[in-house]
């Protein structure tokens, strides 16, 4: 039997954010980033606060891709303030961090419910409207993905006006993000007919707005376009799951601090490569494995019509790296230049076994082993 639900209320479009002026609660915190709480951009959020005489305080103790000392921090913070209320006005790594010092703050302390809005600034996690929450652990160089519904948000609000100020390179890696969740969920083994849609609507959108974003970004229609593929993302994949792109991506940010983003955008031809089984020394065959369909659709949908099979599968893999060049986000570990080669290779063992035993990967649509694993973080090198 089979469910799909979508449990978080989702705010977009004009004047979405007046509905922080209707919010029902008395005591709000704010979490987010030393980033926002020092820019005038939370003023969206605070002053309609202020004007309808909420009581509120701002934690803004969240750091990129959050360790567990800083959800200890948090939940510190919740249980002495005690709100009913935490308004998260971040990137992913802000809802993750709220989503996590929510839930322990309610199943340590046994603190009454504490409603959760999300506010995303960047258009790439769909954090939003996700029961994930990716927590690292410094001291073992792992990156956790937490799963459990009641980390889910209950409110959504989409406003690409708080998206305006994230830099090109950051847009260009949360939005490659975007559409590895996409393709993840659209070639999982839980993929559905209701994901199915949610993908390829947020893929389509990926492919005609997320260069835009990247070129201009006070471009809005590009931006407000791309924040809601980001939410659909989130949608499909919160019904579907990922896949190995997102089980070897954590291992890169938990060891090497490659933004989560980023790690994907590279991993993502390797990974089609490897689940389409279609390299370039690939012949023509009578059948394929159904996954290999699901690319040819993809690659449809991005309207890279091709001669076959092989080669629309082909076309897919180049246009994620055109897209890659045309971003200035590096093909490989060694184009990065800040990580040694031996340092690299010296962690692929110890990166691969992570990688196998990361949620995200079960659901990928062909079963690696540890030496394909190793393989292809041989070949990202
Ligand atoms: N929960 C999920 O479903 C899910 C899914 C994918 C990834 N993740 C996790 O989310 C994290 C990544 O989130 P992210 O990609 O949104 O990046 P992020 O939240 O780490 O932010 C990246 C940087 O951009 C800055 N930033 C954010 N909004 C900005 C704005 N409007 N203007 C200027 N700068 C801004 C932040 O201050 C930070 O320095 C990772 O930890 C990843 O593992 C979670
Ligand atoms: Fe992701």
């Amino acid at each position: 039997m089979k469910s799909f639900d979508i449990k978080t209320k989702i705010y977009f479009g004009d004047n979405a954010m007046d509905r922080v002026r209707e919010l029902p609660y008395k005591r709000i915190m704010i979490i987010t980033d030393k980033f926002f709480s020092e820019s005038s951009l939370l003023r969206i959020v605070t002053q309609p606060l202020s004007e309808t005489h909420k009581e509120f305080r701002v934690f803004n103790d969240v750091v990129p891709d959050p360790p567990i000392d800083k959800i200890v921090v948090g939940v510190k913070a919740v249980t002495e303030y005690q709100p009913d209320c935490l308004i998260a006005v971040g990137g992913g790594s802000v809802i993750d961090s709220a989503k996590a010092i929510r839930e322990f703050a309610v199943r340590m302390y046994s603190t009454a419910k504490i409603a959760l809005i999300a506010i995303p600034t960047t258009s790439g996690t769909g954090s939003e409207v996700t029961a994930f929450s990716v927590i690292t652990d410094p001291v073992r160089q792992v990156k956790y993905p937490l799963v459990s519904d009641s980390m889910l948000p209950d409110e959504a609000i989409l406003d690409e006006e708080l998206v305006k100020s994230v830099p090109p390179n950051v847009t260009a890696d949360t939005g490659m993000d975007v559409l590895t969740h996409a393709i993840e969920a659209y070639t999982s083994i839980n993929n559905n007919e209701f994901s199915a849609a949610l993908a390829e609507k947020s893929i389509e959108i990926c492919g005609a707005f997320l260069l835009r974003a990247y070129l201009d970004g006070n471009d809005w229609h590009a931006r407000r376009k791309m924040h809601v593929a980001s939410c659909l993302a989130g949608l499909a994949f919160n019904s579907a799951s990922l896949g190995l792109n997102h089980g070897m991506a954590h291992q890169l940010g938990a060891n090497f601090h490659i933004p989560h983003g980023r790690a994907n955008a590279m991993l993502l031809p390797h990974i089609i490569e490897f689940n389409s089984g279609i390299n370039i020394h690939s012949r023509s065959q009578k059948q394929y494995p159904k996954q290999v369909e699901k690319y040819v659709s993809i690659a449809r949908l991005l309207g890279l019509q091709n001669f076959n099979t092989i080669t629309t599968v082909r076309a897919l893999v180049n246009w994620i790296q055109f897209m890659n060049k045309e971003m200035n986000i590096p093909l490989s570990i060694s184009q990065m230049g800040n990580v040694s080669e031996i340092e690299y290779r010296g962690k692929i063992s110890q990166m691969a076994d992570a990688a196998l035993a990361d949620g995200c990967t079960a659901t990928n649509p062909k079963v690696p082993t540890k030496a394909d694993v190793v393989r292809i973080y041989g070949e990202l090198w």
